[in-house]
């Protein structure tokens, strides 16, 4: 959690950072600061509150500052305060240090520091960073004195420091927290993500955990903690800067729940042959003999991209005659997996950053596994520590709340399934060509769902104020269930519960009354009429019923109070296409309500702590 951004160059800083800082709330939003070198002076100003606020403070202020450090607060040692935020400075107003992660051992380090006299102003562990490099710092050698501060630093970190009396340089570290240095003309720049960073550059170094870099306006040093020189290759990044922008619509969310034709149509894009009914994964290749010994397959991943894995589960069990299971990556690591050479463990993540997915996928290789990532955000470190990556191509994504990310999840884990099947014989290539022609079809069908977006609007005009919500699936609907409550909870902060529609009967129909309305999900399959039994348990109970359905009977029709007709497909399409107007109702409802969409209350993108 937490953004951070770094300038050393030529422009004003203060606007820099702070049109950067906007750009990386979706990091953590509950506190901002800049820190700015004028005239040999630390200036620091930072508050609880939002980047925007931070800005009204410093509307009026100008300054000649062309290097500076700025940061985006998400809470984890100390609330979130105008003390606690981002800079820290030791007492002197020597160092300024911006951080996003946690550093587990800085109480000893605090204690140390106070009985020689340091006063801390925060409660948080960040501030340690600074008092430790100040000590160490003799005015001259700044990446000396981070460098042996960093080699003591225990837990997870992003870090950028400058010096009241180094105008020049600006030295950044990682450990477990991404970082990305840009390289301009006369100007280098260090941020949490690449996005943030397009609209100054495109040429990027991705920092890899245990290096340090020093930043200076026209160049940038790369070395291991050791001190050792490391030599990289800045890589052309080739995102359209517009995408990172909203072109209109209201809110980020808004305009990625629409963006998902393409998507999915970038994600299947030049992997398959359909002629020839093949999957193509060159990514993967290399792996194929680790696939055909496979005895174990486990899905693991957080939030909405475990709800992803959750749908594959169906889909690969038809396919595949190997046990698979789908973990939380946060408990995969204390549930005994089965773990050696014979195992392949796929990660889902969109940043690639999420701390539990990473602690799972390191376990996993410890031990033997093979394993393959599934990730949105190019050069994270999960793709790193994967033996294989299979990108899925959404474009970046910024709405706090996932919708692109996870149908081009679903799209990848379709084709990741069906690969397998073919390298380990289990399909020929008519039964790959009869699933690759449905695949394709999957965004003509999401734009034809997104055609439906006014009724969606009309739903949600009745049903905005209700405090409560129950999703209801089976098979490969019951993720999906997870998933619609899963946003309408994170944007609207209705109470919203997904369940498995069998489970019904054991619990949650005590909770039905006509003021929580149960949305249904219903497709044409071997369970359709179990959950229209479902939908009279609920009408019975005088529960409100909302059917969204690729199947319109007539007894359906007689026995939902509302029905939204998704366009009927295969089974590699149909999680997809069902979880489009559920993105659309949380998110009218959530408008409706006036909440914040793009940064709601105490959530962030990407959770880098466990
Ligand atoms: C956070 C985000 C979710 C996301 C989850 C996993 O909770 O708010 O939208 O699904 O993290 O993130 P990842 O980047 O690993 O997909």
């Amino acid at each position: 959690m937490c953004g951070i951004v770094g300038y050393v160059g030529h422009r004003p800083a203060k606007d820099l950072l702070l049109e950067a800082l906007q750009r990386l709330e979706y990091r953590g939003y509950d506190s901002a600061g800049l820190a700015l070198l004028e005239s040999d002076a630390l200036y620091v100003e930072k508050r609880a509150g939002k980047v925007r606020d931070l800005a009204e403070r410093l509307r009026d202020k100008s300054f000649r500052a062309t290097v500076g450090l700025g940061h985006t607060r998400w809470a984890t040692h100390g609330p979130p305060t105008d003390i606690n935020a981002h800079p820290h400075s030791d007492e002197h107003r020597q160092i300024a240090v911006i951080h996003n992660g946690i550093i587990e051992n800085y109480l000893p380090f605090k204690e140390e520091l106070q009985r020689r006299g340091h006063q801390f102003a925060s409660q948080t562990d960040s501030e340690v960073i600074a008092h430790l490099i100040e000590e160490r710092y003799d005015g001259s050698n700044l990446f000396e004195a981070v460098r042996t501060v960093v080699q003591r630093l225990q837990g997870a970190y992003a870090i950028a420091v400058m010096a009241r009396d180094n105008p020049n340089e600006i030295v950044v570290a990682r450990q477990g927290s991404p970082l990305v240095v840009g390289l301009g003309q006369n100007e280098t720049f260090a941020a949490s993500d690449i996005p943030t960073l397009l609209s100054f550059t495109r040429q990027m170094l991705v920092l890899h955990d245990g290096e340090i870099a020093v930043l200076r306006r026209n160049s940038a040093e790369i070395y291991d903690f050791s001190g050792r020189k490391i030599e990289r290759a800045p890589q052309q990044v080739d995102w359209d800067v517009l995408t990172a922008q909203k072109q209109g619509y209201k809110h980020f969310m808004l305009k990625e729940i629409h963006e998902q034709p393409q998507a999915v149509a970038h994600t299947l894009q030049g992997r398959y042959d359909l002629e020839r009914g093949q999957i193509l994964l060159p990514e993967l290749e290399a792996f194929r003999s680790k696939i055909q010994n496979a005895k174990f397959i486990y899905l693991t991943a957080m939030g909405t991209a475990y709800y992803a894995a959750l749908a594959a589960k169906y889909l690969w069990r038809e396919l595949l005659d190997l046990p698979l299971t789908v973990e939380m990556a946060s408990e995969f690591r204390y549930s005994k997996p089965y773990l050696n050479q014979e195992t392949l463990v796929i990660a889902i993540s969109q940043s690639g950053e999420t701390a539990d997915t990473l602690g799972a996928v390191r376990m996993a290789r410890e031990r033997g596994a093979t394993v393959f990532s599934i990730v949105n955000v190019v050069g994270a470190t999960l793709t790193r520590e994967s033996d294989a990556t299979l990108y899925t191509h959404a474009g970046p994504e910024i709405g706090v709340a996932s919708t692109k990310a996870f149908l081009a999840q679903l799209a990848a884990l379709d084709l990741l399934g069906l690969y397998i099947a073919q390298v380990r014989g289990k399909l020929s290539p008519s039964q790959t060509q009869e699933a690759l022609s449905s695949l394709a079809q999957a965004p003509v069908l999401i734009e034809k769902l997104l055609q439906q977006e006014q009724q969606i609007v009309q739903l949600a005009q009745i049903f905005y104020q209700k405090e409560h919500f129950l999703f209801l699936g089976r098979d490969l609907l019951y993720p999906i269930a997870l998933e619609g409550a899963l946003k309408l909870k994170e944007i609207s902060y209705i109470h919203a519960e997904g369940y498995a529609a069998g489970e019904l009967k054991h619990g949650p129909i005590a909770l039905i009354d006509p003021d929580m309305p149960t949305i249904v999900l219903v497709t044409k399959n071997s369970v359709y009429e179990k959950v229209l039994s479902n939908i009279q348990e609920v009408r019975a109970r005088r529960g409100v019923v909302i059917a969204v359905t690729d199947d319109v009977q007539r007894e359906l029709e007689h026995l939902a109070d509302f029905i939204l007709e998704v366009p009927a497909a295969a089974r590699w399409v149909t999680p997809m296409l069902f979880a489009v107007p559920l993105q659309l109702f949380a998110y009218h409802v959530a408008d409706l309500r006036g909440t914040d969409i793009d940064q709601p209350r105490n959530l962030a993108k990407s959770v880098t702590v466990e």
